[in-house]
């Protein structure tokens, strides 16, 4: 089996596998997913090769996404053996009214219960805050969430798309209010995306949350069709360019760094003879604070190649070779964290300098 060891989520004693099941595919309103009967054979081959845990949204194709989730799992009378996780913040309410969206109380009541009729469910094991609103006090936020835990309707919760400082003053919050502390932080993490790398995982280890990294394929780029070298690709077909054609801004991925990343991808690939999706997934499960990595699937046979992402270890010199690829620029003050400053603080001890493994032994616990 696939996914045969499961870890606990973050703080939680909820044990969930490395390759958690994207279902922002399920469902055909935005243009690039599936109809019902496939989805329900990439979720039924996802569950039958060890996964345990799935990730959907309110707003994901309108609504349907979470109810193909609840049809399947009551067709296969497995709720209590999937750990599933939705979200809510974008406005979901049928006119588009202004308490319909965000994060203030009231939204929250009104989409979880929402959520909870399309799961056939009555709890979530994991609700996220799909994004910070800007304007909703996270006292506020952190108060109805706690709630709905001591509710029984949440089981656990985790926040995606936040400033670092707002997850931060929140588990704060948490830790000072014994409330349910948060448990995961949902971020986009690729080759392509590495921004998080200054932030986020120093913060996960600090608040002892995982990271569910989305969009680790970039939305398709790191997948393999796309190959180095060759000028005009708007040939491929897929959701990268279906969304090209509708005006989304994938555009902004074709650029010189991103082929780069994709001709070492390419070159990793062919050395250790993996499909280009499996190392570009397993690239990301591996980074320190991943949890779980989000696989997003439109075809069986993407899902079957998949789940087989973490069967094999990229080599150390390769590892550098897709680390040096991607690496992203460091931007003010992150550059006063580097060894090169830091070696300025501590000149004789050379303290300042953490070999690779130190943060583990530092933070553990
Ligand atoms: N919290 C958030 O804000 C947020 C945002 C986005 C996503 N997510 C979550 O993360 C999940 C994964 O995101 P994602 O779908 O963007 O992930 P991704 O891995 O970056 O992209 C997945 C897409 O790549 C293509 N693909 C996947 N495997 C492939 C393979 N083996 N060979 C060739 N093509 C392959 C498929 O698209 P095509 O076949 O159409 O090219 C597939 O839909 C979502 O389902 C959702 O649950 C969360």
């Amino acid at each position: 089996m696939a996914l045969e060891r499961y870890y606990t989520l973050g703080n939680t004693g909820l044990r969930v596998s490395r390759l958690a099941l994207g279902t922002m595919t399920f469902g055909k309103e935005w243009g690039w997913g599936n109809e019902k009967a496939d989805a329900k054979k990439i979720f039924d081959y996802y569950l039958d090769h060890g996964g345990n845990f799935v990730d959907t949204a309110d707003m994901y194709t309108g609504g349907s996404s979470e109810e193909f989730l609840g049809d399947f799992m009551h067709a296969r009378k497995n709720r209590e053996e999937v750990v599933l996780a939705t979200k809510f913040t974008f406005n979901t309410s049928p006119n588009g009214h202004v308490n319909g969206g965000g994060n203030s109380r009231k939204n929250i009541r009104r989409t979880l219960e929402e959520s909870l009729k399309r799961l056939k469910t009555d709890y979530i094991d994991l609700y996220i805050m799909h994004c910070w609103d800007r304007m909703t006090p996270v006292e506020e936020v952190m108060r109805t969430l706690n709630d709905l835990v001591s509710e029984g309707k949440v089981l656990h919760y985790a926040f995606s798309n936040v400033p670092a400082w707002y997850a931060s003053k929140a588990q704060m919050i948490a830790r000072y209010n014994n409330y349910e502390p948060i448990s995961a932080l949902q971020l986009e993490y690729s080759m392509i995306q590495r921004t998080i790398e200054h932030e986020y995982i120093d913060l996960c280890q600090d608040m002892n949350a995982g990271i569910m990294a989305w969009s680790p394929l970039g939305g398709g780029l790191l997948s393999g069709k796309y190959k180095p070298g060759i000028d005009d690709q708007s040939d491929v077909e897929g959701r990268l360019k279906h969304i090209t054609e509708n005006g989304g801004e994938v555009t902004s991925k074709d650029n010189e760094r991103n082929w780069n990343i994709v001709k070492a991808l390419h070159e990793v690939s062919e050395e250790i003879n993996q499909p280009m999706a499996s190392v570009a997934l397993n690239w990301t499960a591996n980074q320190p604070s991943v949890a779980s990595v989000l696989v997003g699937a439109t075809k069986m046979s993407q899902i079957e190649a998949n789940m087989k992402a973490l069967d094999f270890n990229i080599p150390t010199e390769l590892m550098k070779k897709l680390n040096d690829a991607s690496a992203p620029d460091i931007p003010y003050p992150y550059t006063f964290f580097q060894p090169k400053m830091q070696e300025r603080i501590y000149p004789d001890t050379k303290v300042g300098l953490k070999p690779d493994g130190y943060w583990k032994d530092l933070r553990i616990g």
